[in-house]
């Protein structure tokens, strides 16, 4: 494995196998890896030639100074996992290298970053929109991977690659949990073991939420999860909404959509975590 730091080395590195022909997958992160990063590296691993991971965090996304500057970095550590995960390059850019202006494009992506991450985060996916355009024109991937936990994003990602015509597949992976049923993230780092037990109940809640829809409207539903959690020691829920898991927009019956998928914000003390679930 190695390390690359240039879109020039990069591309050097790239260019035996673009010119023979060989399949590229991409897995786009902020490092401080976890096992639900290591399942998108494994499945990248598995389905191409050539596995690039990026860690980048990338400053456009963040609309909270203080969540970026204690966004945790875990260089080594990464670079470790991804030597035994079998990535074939590491491309950690700085910031130089991947704003050598500032980036002033603005995406439109209609009314799906209008609700949920879009609305509490506002500038959020143009930030990610940004920042993942520009590692596709770097990479240009064959194949990019990207978490199911970050539901809405995945979505975005998707609508820009539509929009702006671009040549990669992109393929969701279910969200990796830990046994407590706590979706993984870069952010439980910084939740005390105390924390860590009321967020499992945000997962039980929804998971629980799924049996009860024979008897209750998504409104009754998002009443009973919102008071659940907001019940627990710690936890403050910040929106719960039950969508069509396309168009991202509210349903008001189990009848409105074929697919249906409910995304939760929560505040764990001053660590905001996210999840979903299907309904169907
Ligand atoms: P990051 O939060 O590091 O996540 C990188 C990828 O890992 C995303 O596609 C995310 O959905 C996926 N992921 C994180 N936790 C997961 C889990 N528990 N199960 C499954 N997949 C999981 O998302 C970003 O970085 C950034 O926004 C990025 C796309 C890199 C752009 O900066």
């Amino acid at each position: 494995m190695k390390v690359i730091t240039t879109i020039a080395s990069l591309n050097e590195a790239l260019a035996p196998y673009r010119f023979s022909g060989a399949s590229v997958g991409f897995v786009p992160t902020m490092g401080a890896l976890h096992e639900g990063h290591a399942t998108l590296v494994r499945q990248c691993v598995a389905e191409n030639k050539v596995c690039v991971v990026s860690i980048f965090v990338n400053p456009t996304q963040f609309n909270n100074k203080e969540d970026l500057r204690l966004y945790p970095r875990t260089l080594e550590t990464d670079c470790e996992l991804l030597e035994q995960l079998g990535a074939t390059f590491v491309f950690v850019p700085s910031e130089e290298e991947v704003y050598p202006e500032t980036d002033t494009r603005v995406f439109d992506f209609g009314a799906l970053d209008k609700v949920m991450e879009g609305r509490f985060r506002p500038g959020h996916f143009n930030g990610v929109a940004q920042v993942v355009s520009k590692l596709f024109e770097m990479v240009k991937p064959d194949t990019a991977y990207f978490g199911e936990k970050d539901f809405q994003q995945l979505a975005i990602v998707r609508a820009m690659v539509k929009q702006l015509d671009l040549p990669v597949r992109i393929v969701g992976v279910p969200i990796v949990r830990e046994p407590s049923g706590l979706a993984m993230s870069s952010r439980n780092q910084r939740l005390l073991e105390t924390e860590k037990i009321s967020a499992a109940e945000i997962y039980r809640t929804l998971k629980k939420s799924v049996t009860m829809t024979d008897t209750y409207t998504p409104a009754q539903i998002i009443d009973s999860v919102i008071n659940k959690i907001n019940n627990v020691s710690g936890l403050c829920v910040e929106y719960y909404e039950i969508v069509d898991g396309n168009s991202l927009q509210s349903i008001s019956s189990w009848q409105d959509s074929n697919y249906i998928v409910g995304c939760i914000a929560v505040f764990c003390g001053d660590v905001r975590l996210i999840d979903n679930i299907e309904y169907k």
